[in-house]
């Protein structure tokens, strides 16, 4: 109830015309706090408190993983410390507006490209200094063991919902599924409810970075194995292993890693995943929120444009809509020098 479950699966008919196939979006734009991160945040915080621990501690990007810590805490009557990069602090300000107002501190990362890598790596060293009364509070399906798992669990409720309302409504199942992959938890979360189900094909949209530039945040498109934050993965590495500087509109997807189990669906070719550029991000959200009249953020975005090109391939598919836009409309304004009137 905290959160508003279940979401909605939402058959975007206006959509379905404009690109030639049957969309369903899995509403997680719905949910409390605006992303499919409450999921995980109210699974984590009872997990916290079950340890008997009383401070959560949490890296964010896009700001709203930070906002459903923050959120959790309250709740359950936590202190709450955020650490967020200041590039992010800036493209996402409001929502450190937010968590502010939620009662967390927030603690500002100054180092390197000042996004998620550098605020993940500020969050996993004072966890290490602190494990003994502090819960770090992970929130994509990366990290040491038991995170990606545990996350991936946390998450598995939109695909089991997802599965669940397709099947009523249509009466099978799906063609294919689409989600955006930054960490991978939301990916992981509603591929979790088809992946057994071979005839159901399985798609994740990486951050392929703007035309111009020749930087993305696509671990498995460009990526290599490596080790990095605590696991093993496809991670975007220079040839001595150093990691790559990242780049994506999208500060969700800005990460230069993902979730192991991405890295096996990808070696054992259940799932296919590709890059999505910014500028095709961008189309996407237009064809959502003048069509539909939902508008999308930025992170989910890159998994419609992704359905968009394999449309002609599919007669019925799901894009995960993991998160709504209000917190990218300043971002946006900027990139498209938006002036009002
Ligand atoms: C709305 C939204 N979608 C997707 C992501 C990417 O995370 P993940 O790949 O773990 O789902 C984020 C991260 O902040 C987000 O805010």
């Amino acid at each position: 109830m905290f959160a508003g479950r279940p979401t909605g699966l939402y058959h975007a008919a206006n959509l379905s015309d404009e690109y030639g196939c049957d969309i369903y979006l899995k509403r997680g734009d719905l949910l409390h706090g605006g992303a499919h991160k409450i999921n995980n945040t109210v699974g984590q915080a009872l997990l916290a408190e079950r340890m008997g621990k009383d401070r959560l501690i949490a890296e964010t990007g896009a700001g709203q993983h930070g906002v459903a810590t923050a959120m959790a805490g309250a709740y359950f009557d936590m202190d709450v410390e955020i650490f967020m990069g200041r590039e992010d602090i800036q493209r996402q300000r409001m929502n450190a507006l937010r968590m502010e107002k939620l009662g967390a501190e927030l603690r500002p990362v100054e180092r390197g490209s000042a996004t998620l890598k550098e605020a993940t790596t500020a969050a996993l060293k004072e966890y290490i200094e602190t494990s003994g009364s502090t819960h770090y509070l992970i929130g994509s399906a990366v990290g040491p063991e038991p995170y990606p798992e545990m996350v991936r669990f946390f998450q598995s409720v939109i695909g089991s919902e997802a599965r669940r309302q397709f099947q009523s409504q249509e009466g099978n199942l799906p063609d294919a599924v689409f989600a955006c992959v930054g960490g991978g938890s939301n990916a992981a979360g509603i591929f979790s409810g088809f992946v057994d189900d071979s005839n159901v094909d399985l798609y994740g949209a990486e951050a392929g970075g703007s035309e111009d530039t020749d930087r993305s945040a696509a671990a498995l498109s460009n990526g290599e194995p490596g080790i990095f934050h605590g696991f093993k993965s496809y991670l975007l590495q220079d040839s001595n292993g150093n990691i790559s500087p990242t780049d994506s509109i999208s500060a969700g997807l800005d990460y230069p890693g993902v979730g192991p189990m991405h890295s096996r669906l990808k070696e054992l070719e259940r799932a296919e995943y590709h890059p999505v550029t910014d500028e095709e991000a961008l189309e996407a959200f237009d064809d959502l929120s003048r069509l539909e009249g939902i508008i999308p953020a930025l992170e989910p975005s890159h998994a419609l444009a992704l359905a968009k090109k394999h449309a002609g391939s599919h007669a019925t598919v799901i894009v995960n809509m993991c998160g709504r836009g209000d917190k990218d409309m300043e971002n946006i304004a900027e990139v498209e020098d938006f002036e009002l009137g």
